[in-house]
């Protein structure tokens, strides 16, 4: 079965770092691009460590393309605290040598889309999803599905009804929602179901590897944060739910939905709401419920290993 054509938009962002190098290490999926945004740290920031983690990969061979600055409902904030300064838990890095396109993010993508069909993973904020909406509304014929993590069913992680990438941008999750393609949510409900512990980054050390020691390395702040934050280091893998769907679609169960989003809320404004009624069961927007983690980390396991090992 030929690889699905793959372009990931992201705003990396630590758990986008373990996403992005699952999906280059798969090969059910032919990654085509990421294309930049902003989100956990500024574009300035998501962009470079785009170029950061495609050079630690070796994966000149993969596009950057550099996104939106700004929400289009206005700016918000970052996660900086989650994910360090710099976006990937503040370790040094080398001068990426991989180096971004000229193309910008929109514009790569409706190409990309053009020439033949392909799958959009977003991983950050909707903001480039739905500019690409905006500027193309033609390119729904094109894009096979929209497979992101966001949203909430329940409880946010922001506040207490906005989950982080619906936060940053409700008006372009509202745009999102409303288009006429195939639209696979990931919410917190599911992701918090999927998580790494301290056995699994001594694993990634034990590697040898530069990627696991680097992914180990930046993992551990992040464990830091949810320790200091909810009282256990479990990683919460949200990203690499997004990817690990569109690897094995089979591995996440899924709901048909109705997703709407509060944009004007005072107190509610990022919130997701899934209505699952029977109405809804065919709905080309579906809602991820429920994944087996430790199927998830064996084959995320499994792939990481698949990189070189330290000469
Ligand atoms: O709420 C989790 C999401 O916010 C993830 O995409 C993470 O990278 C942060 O951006
Ligand atoms: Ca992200």
């Amino acid at each position: 079965m030929a690889p699905t054509r793959v372009i990931i938009d992201t705003d990396p962002g630590v758990d986008d770092a373990v996403a992005i190098m699952l999906a280059l290490a798969s090969p059910e999926l032919e990654v085509l691009a990421l294309t930049t945004v902003v989100g956990n740290v500024e574009l300035e920031k998501t962009t470079l460590n785009a170029r950061r983690l495609l050079t630690l990969a070796g994966r000149s061979d993969v596009l950057v393309g550099r996104g939106c600055a700004t929400p289009i409902g206005g700016a918000s904030g970052t996660a900086a605290e989650v994910h360090g300064q710099d976006g990937l838990g503040d370790l040094a890095w080398p001068e990426p040598s991989v180096q971004e396109s000229s193309e910008d993010a929109i514009e790569m993508i409706y190409r990309l889309a053009q020439e033949a069909p392909l799958t959009l993973v977003a991983i950050g904020p909707l903001t480039n999803i739905a500019t690409l909406l905006q500027k193309h509304p033609d390119v729904v014929t094109s894009i096979e599905r929209v497979v992101i993590m966001g949203g909430a069913s329940f409880e946010g992680n922001v506040t207490a009804a906005a989950e982080f990438n619906i936060w940053v941008d409700p008006e372009a999750a509202e745009i999102v929602f409303a288009g006429a393609w195939k639209l696979d949510i990931m919410p917190l409900d599911l992701t918090h179901q999927a998580f790494l512990n301290d056995d699994d980054l001594n694993f990634l050390r034990g590697l040898d590897s530069e990627v696991g020691d680097r992914l180990a390395a930046m993992l551990e702040p992040y464990a830091k944060f949810h320790e200091e934050w909810v009282g256990n280091r479990d990683l919460i893998m949200h990203d690499a739910m997004a990817v690990y769907e569109v690897i094995d679609p089979t591995a996440i169960q899924k709901d048909g939905v109705k997703a709407d989003v509060e944009t004007s809320g005072v107190h509610s404004r990022g919130a997701t709401w899934f209505t699952r009624s029977f109405h809804h069961a065919e709905s080309s927007t579906r809602v991820g419920v429920a994944v087996h983690n430790a199927s998830f980390v064996k084959l995320l396991r499994e792939r990481l290993a698949t990189y070189p090992a330290k000469n």
